[in-house]
């Protein structure tokens, strides 16, 4: 029976568990930082290595007895290595979030200023934004993507650049479906003479599988979660030069983090193996490809897409043409009551305030990982267009959700491997 021993605990915490069991099961999951882990990475992540606590890097531990849990990092890193192709790897970030600050640790000192993307153009809340502790620590800047294509304008990065004289500039976003140059990157922040850091969080599967171009050899630092995109489970990496190594390594440990949290590696380790394997590229092309999939039917339908396509496994719609009375927020609502789970999210030049915003941005990971392809994804599409419209429709939305469970029961999550 699931979760009997917990259920031995307590009944209403397993109740919870199995609520969102069959929460996942029966509803599209379009939230593009999500993923569905292999059972190999839960049996890793549920495995005895909770029971340890191991401080420091392999082969330098502050306790002894560690011997299986270097075996474990070190396997981790070497899959991260052949995966990203990067000098030097740390795999011990909790997050992706305490990945990029090991890196401002790392190469800044307090008062120092950053550049990064503005986070109601596609930017992430850790890149200087007033909510997070960087913005305590260093002064921010930020660019903008062009408010018509909604792409990245390197003329105006650079002349931004210049102007600012940033320390360290921040590439790779939360909601940017198109293409990097990442080389570009790297001559601008070159031209200023800043670290470059490439938080390449949503798209670290996209890029190990050959499907999206790689910062690794431009950026200085990488950072990334591991629950994305990489279906490793929670946590983030950092990949760097090695002549940052010590500086990055110190930083996050014991500067920010203190032991490991094992289990989690050892989802990494189990995710990074998995990424290896052909099959993986196989499913990050389908990811991709269902996106694309996802965003012409949704352009046919008459809604505005952000960036007009994608190149990755995000798409963002904009509101304000096809739907100018359905703010993001109440989208979101709509979508969920019809049981497709996808975020508002600001687009470029939005007049509304973030906390309603006018867009929605969906992804295709998970659904992809539950074997959905880009066909399903044009009737996802249908699915989607349908229930914005019924915003205020409930007999429509019921029979919306009756379409929903019936494509779910087609693909049923616990049958989904990696
Ligand atoms: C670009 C970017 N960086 C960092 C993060 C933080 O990730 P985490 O949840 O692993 O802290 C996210 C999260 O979605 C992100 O989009």
């Amino acid at each position: 029976m699931p979760y009997e021993h917990v259920g031995s605990v307590t009944q209403e915490l397993r109740q919870s568990l199995e609520a969102e069991h069959a929460r996942q099961d029966q509803s599209l999951m379009m939230i593009a930082s999500e993923n569905i882990a292999s059972p190999a990475v839960r049996e890793a992540q549920g495995s005895m290595l909770t029971n340890r606590n191991v401080l420091g890097y392999p082969d330098s531990r502050l306790y002894p007895g560690a011997d299986s849990m270097d075996a474990i990092e070190s396997f981790a890193i070497q899959c991260a290595t052949n995966l990203w192709g990067a000098d030097h790897v740390n795999v011990q970030p909790h997050s992706g979030s305490l990945a990029n600050l090991a890196v401002y640790l790392a190469v800044l000192d307090p008062g120092d200023s950053i550049l990064a993307l503005d986070p109601r153009d596609g930017g992430h809340i850790t890149h200087g934004d007033d909510r997070h502790i960087s913005s305590d620590l260093y002064e921010t800047s930020y660019y903008h993507v062009d408010p018509t294509t909604g792409q990245l304008d390197y003329e105006a990065i650079a002349d931004r650049a210049e102007a600012v004289d940033p320390d360290l500039i921040i590439s790779g976003y939360s909601a940017y479906p198109g293409e990097i140059d990442w080389p570009r990157f790297q001559t601008i922040a070159d031209a200023v003479d800043a670290v470059h850091l490439a938080d390449i969080a949503h798209i670290a599967g996209i890029i190990a599988a050959d499907e999206y171009p790689s910062p690794v050899a431009h950026a200085d630092f990488c950072t990334g979660s591991t629950y994305k995109t990489i279906r490793g489970g929670r946590g983030g990496f950092i990949l760097c030069d090695q002549q940052y190594a010590d500086a990055v390594d110190t930083a996050l440990f014991p500067y920010l983090q203190g032991g490991a949290a094992l289990p989690n590696m050892a989802g990494k380790a189990v995710g990074f193996a998995e990424a290896l394997r052909p099959e993986f590229q196989t499913y990050i092309k389908r990811t991709v490809t269902s996106a694309k999939a996802l965003a012409i039917r949704l352009s046919e339908s008459g809604i505005n897409i952000v960036s007009n396509g994608t190149e990755t496994h995000i798409v963002v719609i904009d509101l304000q043409t096809s739907h100018p009375d359905l703010a993001g927020s109440e989208a979101e609502r709509a979508l969920e009551d019809a049981r497709i789970i996808a975020n508002k999210i600001t687009v470029p030049a939005d007049p509304r305030h973030p906390s309603g915003a006018s867009g929605i941005r969906f992804g295709t990971s998970c659904l992809v990982s539950r074997g959905f392809g880009p066909e399903e994804m044009e009737y996802v599409a249908d699915l989607i267009v349908r229930a914005l419209n019924a915003a205020s429709d409930p007999e429509e939305r019921d029979q919306i959700v009756q379409d929903v469970e019936a494509l779910c029961d087609q693909y049923p999550i616990s049958d989904t491997g990696a």
